[in-house]
């Protein structure tokens, strides 16, 4: 099955689909007098590209560039640490906190600001530490805090700041908060948490993400009740309604404040608030999480709390994981409401998939209008208020190169170094995922014994308690689970790619003889070197950061380019997501223009009529201004 990025018919050009396009920039700006002013660049570009029916729309003159209000977690490229496949010191198999401590230099030679750690909290590991028993506590696994303390001093001394995972939807079932609140309605934990007397009958149909039965309800004998788990059954959620709840959650943030962290991400945050009252759902809402089970009324009171009792006193910068629309997101980040800083969206990583199945990626692949179209929206959605990320890989998803470039032997470092130019170059603030600057692939396991993951599990054992199709399911697998993004990194090409001595706990993906880092530090053609480059491309110009986004030849289904533009500095930014050849037409001269960076040895060919020619996966990014 190849999913990779496919060829979308091009729709005849018309004047249509060229104002709604330019709608995305034009009818979020508040300025009634910016508006006019667009409208009329608006007719004439229009009539321009009627005239030509080259199909290219016009960059939009820099008129409404924001205000700047710089931060550092704006100008950050943070870099996401999976701790379990990061490094293990130890042979047991396992990443850990001492091989974090390791490889500290190795963080600072890519030339990021940031790191995202994943939770490093005791833990039954039942979704890998998602399923938190102790706040404030390491998971033995991992080391002790004094590891902890050492690994942060050690980011500190560089210059890399630190942010950690906030997980308090849910905790663990081995909490000893729900130890206690399971044995009696009258312990003082029991309101700690939701629950369902059985005299009042059967709960209200909840779905869960990981319970094979999708049964969001669990039956606890000792209280006659059913506590709700939206996750797994051994992660109980938490009852935010209970003040006391809340004021035990803020005294553990500010423990990991005062150790000198610099922030947090905030997993599963819309869950926080329900609607109590659960109403019906219709079976057509099963996984629709946002919408029906998350942003409950109560939301963005307890955030505001939380930021007025917490995060404001130490300026910690937050980041959510935000289903929902871009009003929902929005709420999570505008200043004026005194909530969090940075938020991320999933519009972007759930292109390409079927309908109503999970995680099935459409063998035909994604098409790239509607990927430009998807970041387009949420770039013009943070370009006045509020601020947002760009990612294509994390701990929850497949290897960045697998599902949006091309892993073949041919292809996969270019188209690597291809969507590495594309995060990196971006608005919002990237979260680069460890492994992808080497260009690791999925590992696309045959046998559902290679698994790990409790989601893939769970749907695995749903298919099959269905009667359907496992094979398929594995084979669509090998393109989204989760699993395929937690495979050891490949350090070296020593057994296991130097990870451990031991046997790891997740199967190291074979291309670790040449997809390394030893290996590529030499190399000074590799997927590592470009991203340093690009890293520092980055970082030399605020318009990367700052920058007005403008997308030109917008109708162009092979080539997504962009320009990016601050008061004197104007980028342009081309990228062929397709294994052919493709032009597109920028509408200036070229000529004389200068290449900041470019994944070939020789460059993209262009003209004075504006026509740039890509190789199959090409990018490049010019200096125009
Ligand atoms: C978030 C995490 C994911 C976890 C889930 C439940 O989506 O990123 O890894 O399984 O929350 O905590
Ligand atoms: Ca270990």
């Amino acid at each position: 099955m190849d999913k990779r990025c496919f060829t979308e018919p091009v729709k005849p050009l018309s004047y249509r689909s060229i104002i709604n396009f330019k709608q995305l920039h034009l009818f979020d700006d508040p300025d009634m007098k910016l508006f006019n002013i667009k409208l009329k660049e608006l007719i004439i570009a229009t009539g321009l590209m009627l005239l030509s029916g080259s199909g290219f729309a016009q960059p939009m003159k820099n008129t409404n560039q924001p205000e700047i209000n710089r931060k550092w977690w704006k100008e950050a490229i943070f870099y996401q640490i999976y701790p379990r496949s990061f490094m293990d010191s130890n042979g047991d198999g396992i990443g850990d906190l001492k091989g974090i401590i390791s490889k500290l230099d190795y963080v600072k030679s890519l030339g990021v600001d940031a790191v995202w750690l994943n939770p490093v909290y005791a833990s039954p590991n039942y979704d890998n530490g998602y399923d938190i028993s102790d706040y404030q506590n390491i998971m033995k696994e991992f080391g002790v805090m004094q590891d902890f303390d050492v690994m942060l001093k050690g980011f500190h001394d560089r210059g890399i700041k630190v942010i950690m995972d906030l997980v308090v939807n849910h905790c663990s079932s081995e909490h000893k908060w729900f130890k206690a609140a399971r044995i009696s309605r009258k312990s003082r934990y029991y309101n700690y948490f939701h629950w369902w007397p059985a005299e009042n009958g059967a709960p209200p149909k909840r779905w869960s993400a990981f319970d094979p039965d999708a049964n969001a309800w669990k039956y606890n004998k000792a209280t006659n009740s059913y506590y709700l788990h939206y996750f797994a059954a051994q992660q109980p959620d938490l009852n935010w309604e209970n003040p006391k709840l809340r004021q035990e959650i803020y005294k553990m943030m500010r423990f990991w404040l005062d150790k000198g962290i610099d922030g947090f991400r905030m997993d599963a945050i819309a869950y926080i608030s329900k609607d109590l009252t659960f109403p019906p759902l219709h079976a057509k809402y099963h996984g629709d999480w946002a919408m029906y089970y998350a942003g409950g009324p109560h939301l963005h009171e307890y955030i505001k709390e939380m930021n007025r009792q917490v995060l404001n006193k130490y300026n910690a910068a937050t980041v959510a994981e935000a289903m929902g629309t871009v009003n929902d997101v929005m709420k999570f980040v505008d200043p004026v409401r005194s909530e969090l800083n940075m938020a991320y969206h999933f519009e972007g990583v759930n292109i390409g998939y079927l309908p109503n199945e999970y995680k099935m990626v459409n063998p035909k692949g994604y098409g790239l209008l509607k990927f430009k179209r998807v970041y387009s929206k949420w770039d013009s959605a943070f370009a006045t208020k509020g601020w947002g990320t760009i990612y294509l890989g994390n701990h929850d998803q497949p290897r960045m190169v697998t599902r949006w470039g091309n892993d073949s032997p041919e292809f996969r470092e270019v188209s690597s170094k291809m969507l590495t130019t594309f995060i990196l170059s971006m608005g919002g603030t990237p979260y680069y995922y460890f492994g992808d600057e080497l260009g690791m692939s999925n590992i696309k396991f045959d046998k559902i014994s290679d698994y790990n993951d409790i989601e893939l599990l769970t749907n695995y054992a749903q298919v099959k308690a269905k009667g359907g199709d496992t094979n398929r399911f594995i084979e669509g697998m090998k393109i989204s689970s989760r699993d395929n993004g937690r495979t050891p990194f490949q350090w070296n090409a020593s057994a296991n790619g130097g990870f451990t001595t031991g046997k790891p706990w997740l199967k190291v993906n074979p291309n670790y003889i040449s997809v390394n880092v030893e290996a590529e530090e030499k190399d000074t053609n590799s997927v590592l070197n470009y991203f340093k480059e690009m890293v520092k491309l980055r970082k030399s110009n605020l318009a990367f950061v700052y920058g007005k986004y403008t997308l030109i030849d917008a109708g162009n289904p092979d080539v997504y380019a962009y320009t990016r533009e601050l008061n004197n500095d104007k980028y342009l930014i081309v990228l062929n997501f397709h294994a052919k050849t493709a032009a597109t037409n920028v509408g200036f001269d070229m000529t004389g223009i200068k290449t900041m960076i470019n994944n070939y040895a020789d460059g993209p060919v262009t003209d004075n009529a504006g026509q740039i020619t890509l190789k199959p996966y090409e990018a490049a990014v010019f200096k125009i201004k």
